[in-house]
């Protein structure tokens, strides 16, 4: 039995431990134990408290003791929708950004997402895998301790494969991505769909926990949307959706009927969207450093949160539209730009991001039972997580009990 001890910390805090997706007075409701200890058990949370209630006798054996002076204990952090496979990058179409470009523009003239499908075709499996793998521990030195990770730059049937297994492999929940974008073998959006669907689902239904699409103007319409995700549902997949993006196009009303775990972007979200979203189970997971890469409108996230929706954040780690894997920085700009409290943003990273996973049983809070991880802020306060904007405020990472930063 491997045993370790965080003692001494200055706060220890941990979201609502009503049946997730929180949402309304529960999202908002974190518990603060302030001079606290954390003891982790083979991979697990055995006990939490205060260090006043920590009888040493009772301890037994400790393999290792860390020091919790000045630092703060959130569970470990969880990235519900990020991209880490694929291969080159996009610096050239940034400082064409930078320049005036747009985004819808760039991928219209078959750069953009096209471009890395074309870079990440180039590379064998090795190499794929050595690039998710890569991406995987700037997630772990950000705080990260759970990551969901799509497809969606092979766009053929061994690329997609490969991508979902590096994804595996490196740690990470794979999502099949197969509805990203039109490649160019193909004369439209029907005739890709038919060949993903017949050769490459069967194969991404074995490797995959989830399927996503892109449904947007110059992606996949509602129609086609529909028929990948009942395709992909019929084969064991739970549904997620790119949606509201850049247009609303239908996919709050499409991710309700279907039963998806979530719709994420909502940028173009307006308020008939907001209030069917908040009356249903559908969580919303908003990228705000997504559209704060692209320079687009913040998603409605106090509307949203307000009418009663339950929502996550997550970077949307990608070469294109976030090139960033800091949860900490999403936290930042949730408070700064979403206007959400730093207890509704951690809520949003943790429980709720699990949730869209379906991990909630065993992850997003920290209480005995459940998975030890734990994200540890280098600070006496824990909201300096959100507060120290692009800061260094990731100190330790415990991952399954195992320190890993
Ligand atoms: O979530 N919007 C579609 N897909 C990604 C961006 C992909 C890319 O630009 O490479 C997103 O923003
Ligand atoms: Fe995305």
């Amino acid at each position: 039995m491997t045993r370790l001890l965080v003692r001494d910390l200055a706060q220890l805090v941990t979201p609502s431990e009503a049946p997730p997706p929180l949402r309304g007075r529960p999202l908002r409701d974190v518990t603060v134990v302030e001079d606290a200890y954390v003891l982790c058990s083979d991979g697990v949370i055995e006990a939490v408290g205060r260090m006043r209630d920590l009888d040493p006798r009772s301890l037994g054996s400790l393999d290792e003791e860390l020091d919790g002076r000045h630092l703060c204990a959130v569970p470990g952090l969880v990235d519900c929708h990020t991209h880490p496979a694929w291969g080159g990058d996009r610096v050239e179409e940034f400082s064409l950004r930078a320049g005036g470009a747009s985004y819808e523009e760039l991928h219209a003239a078959g750069g953009g997402i096209l471009s890395t499908v074309r870079a990440t075709r180039a590379l064998d499996e090795r190499g794929l895998r050595a690039r998710v793998e890569l991406h995987a521990s700037w997630m772990l030195g950000d705080g990260t301790t759970t990551w969901e990770g799509k497809s969606g730059y092979g766009l053929d049937r061994d690329t997609e494969l490969a991508s979902l297994r590096a994804i595996r492999a490196a740690g990470g929940v794979p999502t099949w991505l197969g509805a990203h974008a039109v490649p160019p073998e193909f004369e439209d959006a029907d005739a890709y769909l038919e060949f993903a669907l017949s050769e490459v689902l069967p194969h991404a239904a074995q490797v995959a926990d989830a399927a996503d699409v892109f449904l947007e103007r110059g992606a996949f319409d509602a129609r086609q949307a529909r028929r990948y995700l009942e395709a992909c549902r019929s084969n064991g997949l739970s549904l997620r959706l790119h949606g509201d993006q850049f247009t609303e196009s239908g996919a709050i009303p499409l991710a309700i009927e279907l039963g998806a775990r979530s719709v994420d972007h909502l940028e173009a979200t307006g308020e008939g969207g907001a209030r069917a979203l908040a009356t249903s189970d559908v969580v919303g997971v908003l990228l705000p450093a997504s559209a704060l890469f692209l320079d687009r409108p913040m998603p409605p996230a106090r509307a949203l949160v307000d009418a009663g929706a339950a929502i996550a954040l997550a970077t949307d780690f990608n070469p294109g539209s976030s090139f960033t894997t800091s949860l900490p920085l999403v936290c930042s700009l949730a408070c700064t730009q979403l206007h959400l409290s730093p207890e509704e943003a951690l809520s949003a990273v943790t429980v709720n991001a699990a949730h869209v996973l379906g991990l909630a049983h065993d992850r997003g809070r920290i209480a005995p039972g459940l998975r030890a991880d734990l994200t540890i802020v280098a600070a006496d306060d824990w909201r300096h997580l959100a507060y120290h904007l692009a800061g260094d405020v990731v100190a330790v990472v415990i991952q399954g009990g195992v320190r890993r930063r």
